[in-house]
This record gives structure tokens, C-alpha cells and sequence, in this order.
């Protein structure tokens, strides 16, 4: 069988939910084109993705499994390095993955999390009551002011970052899934981001506080759960980017979806659907994670009607895999609170699966419901067309979210 000319990803990703229908026309397998010419396989399809991320025989870690990457063929030139370098959970595979969630995994259980409830609320509180004081009328980026303070402060404190380092270290997760930059830009991020995060580690090992750092730092110390000083740098880049990004992601979508669609805000602001409703919807629809690299069969794998070879690297389309007609029909891509099955994978399946599933969802309701509890007459200050993406395939969200909160206008 002829296999398709592969999809080449478009770096700004000026339309992700395009760009996976292209990818899903070729089949729910597909061949993709990465940045730096690299190809690889992206997986759009709901039970396919589902079906590769329960199966073992995927790897995250390219240093054993990504042929071209342990062949020396992959080199700092490649634009998405980052991923490939990274030294965590998410790259790595078998003993050595369990080894790193399991530090960490036991911080965001249900009832850890349900114990940080009031301090989500208290800031979600003075986040709302700073917007309060913005003179009526007046157009404010809510993605800056709310979406992204909420769940960065939430983290940032539970990591106990101070105040003057919160800037650098987030702004560090923001460049690396930014899908834009040069070979020499994105490696430029990593190393500053790298000897930032290193200096944060060395201040926590000098001075202990009473946070998840500290925490890890004594945990380094126990037998069998050591962390490289490469993994507790790896590890800190995982926990303050993804505690934040796909949480600011879906507030943003989520309001920026509502306030396009009257008739289904109207459903949640009279009580007709609930704000649990909103956020599996949002989910669904609008993956705050659209693309995420990268998985690597350690043999040869048939999935979706295509075998791929061992070593290649594999991207689960999670944008795709929420919109796929094959489970949820021609209206899969309508936002609709009050569909039955909201079936999504946006928070990955299996051994990988998200471990702050607990905390954003705690963040994403609390956020979103107090929201728009104080500013019932929320609107969106420009065309809902008019609002410009994020600029990453990884990720789906929007560059601002400018809305007016009360006054003329809202
Ligand atoms: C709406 C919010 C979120 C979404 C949509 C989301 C999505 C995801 C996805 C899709 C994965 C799976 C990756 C894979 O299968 O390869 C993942 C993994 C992960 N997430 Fe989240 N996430 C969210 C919030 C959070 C938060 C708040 C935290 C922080 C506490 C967090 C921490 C992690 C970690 C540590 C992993 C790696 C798990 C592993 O590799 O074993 N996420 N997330």
C-alpha cells in the first residue's frame, strides 16, 4: 500500500484543529513532517491513541528507543531538542519512569489536592479582586491577569519559588513549546532556563523550606528514588510548565468557546449545565495539549492499519483525537455542554497519564466559576475570529484573550 506524502507541521500553528483534519483524512495513523525536515507518525484517531498509550511496548525515551537520535542523526540543530533532552518522567521508560513519577505522583493525589482548596480560592480571589479595579469598559487581556496567574501562583508556591525568580523560570516553559523559534533560539531557552533552575535547586538545598522542592531535594537522599542533579533540573521543567500551561490553556479556551456561544453560556450562567459540563467539553474540543511529542516503539508496531517501525518517533494529536467523527459523528466538532459523550483522551491514557489531573481540575472550576460569578457580564472585547493562536503546534491556546469584564460593552 502507497503510504501518503507525510503532513508537515505548520510551527506557527495558525490552525491546529485544520491541520488535524488534514492528518485524519490520511487515515487515524498518519505520516507527519516536524520542523528541521524529521519524520515522524502522529496518531489523530480516539481508539488508536487510546490503544498506543495503554500499550508498553511505546517508549518515551529517545536515548534508548529513537533510532535517529541514539544514531547521532538528531543534533542541536533539530528545533524541538528540548523534547528530546529533556531528563524527566516524560522522556524516560520501564523501572526509570515509575522511579520519577513516584516522587512526585504522591504530592497530587485527590485528597493532597483537595487540601490546597482554600488556597486556590484565595487566589483566585485576589485575582479577581485586583480585575475589579480596572475602570469599567477598559480591555484587559484575561489570559495575562487570570489564566495564567491562577494556576503559575498555585504551583510556584507549592514548589516555593520566590516571588522574583517566578517570572524567569515560567517564561523558560513558555519558550520551550513555542514551536516557532530557531535551533538556536530554542537552545539558547534551555540552557538559561537549565542554569536558572539549577541556581533555584542550589538556594533550596542551602535554605529548606517547607515545600515540594525541599521535598524532592530530600528525597534525592532516600535509597532506590535518587534523582541526578540532570533528572531534579528535568523534573522542576516539568512540574512548573505543565502545573501551568494546559490549565491557562483551557481557562482561556474555555472562556474565549463561552463567550462565542451565548446559547451555550446562557445553559451554564441559569444552571441549566454545570461548569464540570464546561471544562470536559473544553477538554474535548479544545485540547489545551494539541500535539505532544514523543513515543518510540521499541519494535515494530501495528496500530490504526499501519505498521510503525520501531525507533520512529510517534506524536499523539490529542486536538484531533477529542473531534473524531469515528466516536462522536458529524457534530463532533460543536462545542455542546450538553452532549451525552464528551469522551476525550486530553489527559493521556495509561502509565504516562497526567498526574495533576486532581489539581487542574480543582484550578479549572474554582477558576472558571468564580470568574464568572463576579463578572456575570463578561464579554469578549474582539471577534471571536479575531483572536490569534498561541503560535506552537504543541500546544492550543490563544496569544491573548482580550475581553471586557464590566461597563459599556460587557
Ligand atoms: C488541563 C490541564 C492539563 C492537561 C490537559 C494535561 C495534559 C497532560 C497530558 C496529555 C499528559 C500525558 C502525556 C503523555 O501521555 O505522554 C500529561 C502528563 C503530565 N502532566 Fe498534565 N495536564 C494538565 C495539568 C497538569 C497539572 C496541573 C500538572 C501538575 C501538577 C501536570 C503534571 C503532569 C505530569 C508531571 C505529567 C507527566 C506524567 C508522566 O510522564 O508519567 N499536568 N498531562
Amino acid at each position: 500500500m502507497e503510504i501518503p506524502s507525510p503532513v508537515v507541521l505548520d510551527r506557527t500553528g495558525a490552525d491546529i484543529h485544520a491541520e488535524a483534519a488534514l492528518i485524519r483524512e490520511r487515515g487515524p495513523v498518519a505520516r507527519v513532517e516536524l520542523p528541521g525536515g524529521v519524520l515522524a507518525w502522529s496518531i489523530v484517531g480516539l481508539e488508536e491513541a487510546r490503544q498506543a498509550m495503554a500499550d508498553v511496548r511505546f517508549s518515551k525515551d529517545p536515548r534508548r528507543h529513537w533510532t535517529a537520535f541514539a544514531n547521532g542523526e538528531i543534533g542541536a540543530d533539530f528545533p524541538l531538542i528540548g523534547w528530546a533532552m529533556m531528563d524527566n518522567m516524560t522522556t524516560a521508560y520501564g523501572a526509570d519512569h515509575s522511579r520519577l513519577r513516584r516522587l512526585t505522583a504522591k504530592a497530587f493525589t485527590p485528597r493532597r489536592v483537595e487540601a490546597m482548596r482554600s488556597k486556590v480560592e484565595a487566589i483566585a480571589a485576589d485575582l479577581l479582586a485586583e480585575l475589579a479595579a480596572v475602570p469599567a469598559g477598559e480591555v484587559v487581556d484575561l489570559k495575562a491577569r487570570f489564566a495564567h496567574p491562577l494556576p503559575s501562583r498555585v504551583i510556584c508556591d507549592l514548589f516555593g519559588v520566590p516571588a522574583e525568580e517566578r517570572a524567569a523560570l515560567m517564561r523558560g516553559g513558555e519558550l520551550n513549546v513555542d514551536t516557532t523559534l530557531t535551533p538556536e533560539e530554542a537552545a539558547a531557552n534551555l540552557e538559561q532556563w537549565g542554569r536558572l533552575m539549577a541556581e533555584f535547586v542550589e538556594s533550596k538545598r542551602r535554605e529548606p523550606g517547607d515545600d515540594l522542592t525541599s521535598d524532592l531535594i530530600a528525597a534525592q537522599e532516600e535509597d532506590g528514588s535518587r534523582l541526578t542533579p540532570s533528572e531534579m533540573v528535568g523534573t522542576l521543567f516539568l512540574l512548573l510548565a505543565t502545573g501551568t500551561e494546559p490549565v491557562m490553556n483551557l481557562v482561556t479556551n474555555a472562556v474565549a468557546t463561552l463567550l462565542a456561544h451565548p446559547e451555550q453560556r446562557k445553559l451554564v450562567q441559569s444552571g441549566q449545565a454545570a461548569w464540570t459540563d464546561v471544562i470536559e467539553e473544553t477538554l474535548r474540543v479544545e485540547a489545551p495539549v494539541a500535539h505532544l511529542p514523543f513515543r518510540f516503539p521499541v519494535e515494530d508496531i501495528e496500530i490504526g492499519g499501519v505498521t510503525i517501525p520501531r525507533g520512529e518517533p510517534v506524536l499523539i494529536g490529542f486536538a484531533g483525537i477529542g473531534r473524531d467523527p469515528a466516536v462522536h459523528g458529524d457534530t463532533a466538532a460543536t462545542f455542546d455542554v450538553t452532549r451525552a459523550n464528551k469522551e476525550h483522551l486530553s489527559f493521556g491514557h495509561g502509565v504516562y497519564r497526567c498526574i495533576g489531573v486532581p489539581l487542574a481540575r480543582l484550578e479549572m472550576e474554582l477558576g472558571l466559576s468564580a470568574l464568572f460569578e463576579r463578572f456575570p457580564d463578561i464579554t469578549l472585547a474582539v471577534e471571536p475570529e479575531e483572536l490569534e493562536p498561541q503560535g506552537t503546534f504543541i500546544m492550543n491556546g490563544r496569544l491573548t484573550l482580550p475581553v471586557r469584564l464590566t461597563g459599556p460593552g460587557a
